[in-house]
């Protein structure tokens, strides 16, 4: 359909598909696009529109960043998670056997088209896996928007229009702020957008990626790493409280997997993020801002996930 709308304006456009699935984030797939540039005889006034979920955005980014020294290139993502993350920041990659998102670039999309309606035949567990990133929002950046969800589940859940593009919009808004002043992770700026994400990296390599859903496990990641702010006297519990509520009302986990706490320390140490094998995290000290606190214990970790887990239920 995108293709034929820009077919019907009178450009030349080839339509490449990849197979559904992270799979297509490989080498091999990416060795197949450049081919077919070049089969094309793209060049420099060629656009490359990536028309998907992140899966579809981070490889054709890569292709665009890579073919030519870099074509311009048009995100317009379809998943409620390249909506409100993966199209916004222009963090483009693939991924090797070795690890999910080892080469790749930072390459900026001219523009980004998002149509909500494009949700409509999304399924409910990554619409709802989507949602838990647009939480993330509320609470590293944004107290109000954290209220406005919480006045909002019943909509969230019905994927009320006006409602969708509001949340879309300003988490957007959120994610190019943080990115604008810290494009290239240098200052530690846009670390905060990892919030949950120590957790969830290491909750997701040690279930194999296949049990839960990314946006799963980040909503079980930020219910860890807030246990964790609380028990370092960072947060009172009623914030743990407040957050927990809201994952619930939306139907997300929270519940930690059933996986041993010392392979979740030493996934952690492997993290790419983590330096000299110090464990850091990002934490909040109230609603709407989180900081970086580096060097934490390796027994408050393991006693956040024991909290995390009894408070789950
Ligand atoms: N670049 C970044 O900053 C960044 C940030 C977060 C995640 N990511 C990447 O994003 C990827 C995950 O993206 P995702 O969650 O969108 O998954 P995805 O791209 O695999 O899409 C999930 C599934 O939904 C299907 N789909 C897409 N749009 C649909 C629609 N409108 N209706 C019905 N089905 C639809 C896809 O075909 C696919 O089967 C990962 O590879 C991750 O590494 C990148
Ligand atoms: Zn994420």
């Amino acid at each position: 359909m995108a293709a034929q709308a820009l077919a019907d304006s009178g450009r030349r456009v080839e339509l490449l598909v990849v197979e559904a699935g992270e799979p297509s984030k490989s080498i091999d797939v990416a060795a197949a696009l450049w081919e077919k540039l070049a089969e094309q005889q793209a060049d420099r006034r060629s656009v490359v529109v990536a028309v998907g979920g992140g899966v579809v955005g981070d490889l054709a980014g890569f292709v665009a960043a890579t073919y030519n020294r870099g074509l311009r290139f048009v995100q317009v993502p379809t998943t409620l998670l390249a909506q409100v993350d993966s199209s916004v920041g222009g963090k483009v990659g693939i991924n090797l056997p070795q690890g999910k998102n080892l080469v790749g670039a930072f390459w900026q999309p001219a523009a980004v088209l998002i149509d909500t309606a494009t949700l409509t035949t999304l399924p409910d567990r990554p619409y709802r896996a989507g949602l838990a990133e647009v939480v993330k929002y509320g609470v590293i950046l944004d107290a109000e928007f954290f209220a406005y969800l919480e006045q909002h589940t019943e909509a969230l859940l019905a994927r009320d229009h006006d409602v969708l593009r509001h949340i879309v919009a300003r988490s957007c808004r959120l994610k190019a702020d943080v990115v604008q002043q810290d494009e290239r992770e240098l200052t530690g700026l846009r670390a905060v957008l990892n919030y949950g994400h120590t957790f969830c990296h290491a909750f997701e390599t040690l279930t194999g990626y296949e049990q839960l859903l990314h946006g799963e496990a980040v909503a079980i990641g930020m219910h860890c790493a807030a246990c964790l702010a609380a028990r370092l006297n960072r947060i009172p519990q009623s914030l743990v409280d407040r957050q927990r509520s809201l994952l619930r009302q939306l139907k997300l986990p929270i519940q930690t997997p059933n996986v041993d706490r010392q392979q979740v320390l030493e996934a952690m140490r492997r993290d790419k993020k983590t330096v000299d094998g110090r464990l850091r995290f990002v934490l909040p000290s109230k609603l709407g801002h989180v900081e970086l606190v580096d060097g934490v214990q390796p027994d408050d970790v393991l006693a956040a996930l024991d909290e995390a887990a009894l408070s789950a239920d």
